[in-house]
């Protein structure tokens, strides 16, 4: 079956937290929802429940980390549409917040291989189905963390938080989102933050075990809006609930 008259997405990680509200909030604007989970049993569990409140979903196999996952994910889409409109990079490792003086390679790379390498793996396989699309639109689920701006702002709580891995693989992905925008501009290439940087907040997910002030709704609000752009939004922006934010 080809699906070409609604809207398509894949989000990768959205099996709960903001990646799973998203699927929720374009599957109610009637897009189709293409559900990416690494683990297939936490994959289905999460769409049976979108389906069950009508969302038209798809649940996707896959691990970001792994090549052959990504390219299975784009065999089981493209047995659904000819064409992806929106791609949604949502799948996020914390990792451990190793302090800096004791942090190794490998403590860094296992989280680069899920926030960095991971979109570039999964925006590279899709790259075909996505530029057939009238609009499309990439959004990267970045973080305030990964912003000099405000890792360097000593009234920015982030500043005082010591550790290597996260935040600068968050400013990798925020240079990624840039690089593609700039080499790419029949796509849009967007990052977000999914909290609030001037009032320091951020929404509550199993990530931050909860500590956060905002809702996942609040939390996904900037990456609806990056997903929803019209043909005549922007390109290369990073951007947290309330606006435009310094990289
Ligand atoms: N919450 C915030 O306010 C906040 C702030 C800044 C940035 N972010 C970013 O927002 C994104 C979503 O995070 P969240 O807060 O919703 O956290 P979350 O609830 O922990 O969700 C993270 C998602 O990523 C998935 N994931 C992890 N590694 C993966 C892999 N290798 N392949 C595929 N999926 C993988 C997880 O799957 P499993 O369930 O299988 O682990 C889960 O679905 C992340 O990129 C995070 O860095 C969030």
């Amino acid at each position: 079956m080809t699906i070409t008259e609604q809207t398509t997405v894949l989000i990768t990680g959205a099996n709960k937290g903001l990646g799973r509200e998203t699927a929720r909030r374009l599957g109610a604007q009637g897009w189709t929802v293409f559900l990416g989970a690494r683990d297939d049993a936490r994959g289905q569990a999460a769409a049976a429940e979108l389906a069950a409140d009508g969302v038209k979903v798809v649940p996707v196999s896959l691990d970001v980390t792994s090549d052959e996952s990504v390219a299975a994910a784009v065999r089981l889409v493209r047995d659904h549409t000819d064409r992806l409109d929106v791609l949604i990079n949502n799948a996020g490792a914390p990792g451990t917040a190793v302090p800096p003086a004791n942090a190794t390679a490998e403590d860094v790379h296992s989280v680069y291989d899920t926030n960095v390498y991971g979109p570039i793996r999964v925006t590279h396989a899709f790259l075909p189905l996505l530029q057939v699309a009238d609009n499309p639109r990439v959004v990267m689920v970045s973080s305030a963390g990964g912003s000099f701006a405000v890792v360097t702002d000593p009234g920015q709580p982030v500043s005082k938080m010591h550790e290597l891995a996260y935040s600068s693989s968050k400013a990798a992905l925020n240079m990624l989102t840039l690089r593609y925008a700039q080499a790419l501009p029949n796509i849009k290439f967007n990052a977000a933050t999914p909290g609030e940087v001037v009032n320091h907040t951020f929404a509550a997910t199993d990530m931050n075990n909860h500590m956060g002030r905002l809702t996942v709704t609040e939390g996904t609000d900037s990456i609806i809006r990056l997903a929803t752009l019209g043909s005549d939004g922007p390109t290369g922006t990073f951007t947290d609930r309330l606006g435009l934010i310094a990289w």
